[in-house]
């Protein structure tokens, strides 16, 4: 028994070593994460301007704030060379990310000015929050076509 332990944990000890898994950068799944609660968020707000639920100005203003802080979460760490979906296992950023940065950037600027607009909207009532969601989903969207591989 204590022999058949030992011979695991010198397989996982292998297993673990080996460089696909060694890899796999911590940043990936951050930025995921992070573009996971902007989408819990926006959501919300996506939800009342498309008519499934009813306008709540507390709730859909409590949305536009996350979401504000959110897109200004520094991005310096989250976008390591090499984490481009040719050279590794697990993403969706496309490599012309790193070839075209300035591009990208300012995809990025152009959400956190959306957001702002929206921040200061949301609670103003149905139309003018429906006004701000979609300019925010359309800077969401500019960025996708252009730096967002299809889903697999
Ligand atoms: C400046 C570019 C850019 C902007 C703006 C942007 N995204 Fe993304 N988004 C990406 C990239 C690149 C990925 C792929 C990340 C990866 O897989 O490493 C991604 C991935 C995602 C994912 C999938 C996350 C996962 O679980 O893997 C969601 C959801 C998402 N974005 C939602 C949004 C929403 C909502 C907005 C707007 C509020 C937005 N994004 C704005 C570039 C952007």
């Amino acid at each position: 028994m204590a022999v058949k332990r030992t011979l695991a944990s010198v397989v996982l000890g292998v297993v673990l070593a080996l460089p696909a898994v060694a890899d796999e950068d911590p940043a990936i799944a951050a930025r995921q994460g992070q573009f996971k609660l902007f989408a819990h968020n926006f959501g919300v707000m996506g939800g009342m301007a498309q008519g499934r639920m009813d306008y709540d100005a507390e709730m859909a203003q409590t949305a536009a704030d996350n979401l504000f802080h959110l897109t200004r979460v520094d991005q310096g760490r989250l976008w390591p060379e090499g984490t481009d979906s040719a050279s590794t296992e697990g993403t969706r950023a496309n490599a012309d990310i790193w070839d075209n940065l300035d591009d990208f950037v300012s995809k990025f600027v152009a959400l956190q000015e959306a957001v702002e607009d929206l921040q200061g909207v949301a609670g103003s009532g149905l139309d003018e929050m429906r006004a701000g969601v979609m300019a925010v989903g359309g800077a969401c969207q500019a960025c996708h076509e252009d730096y967002r591989d299809e889903a697999s």
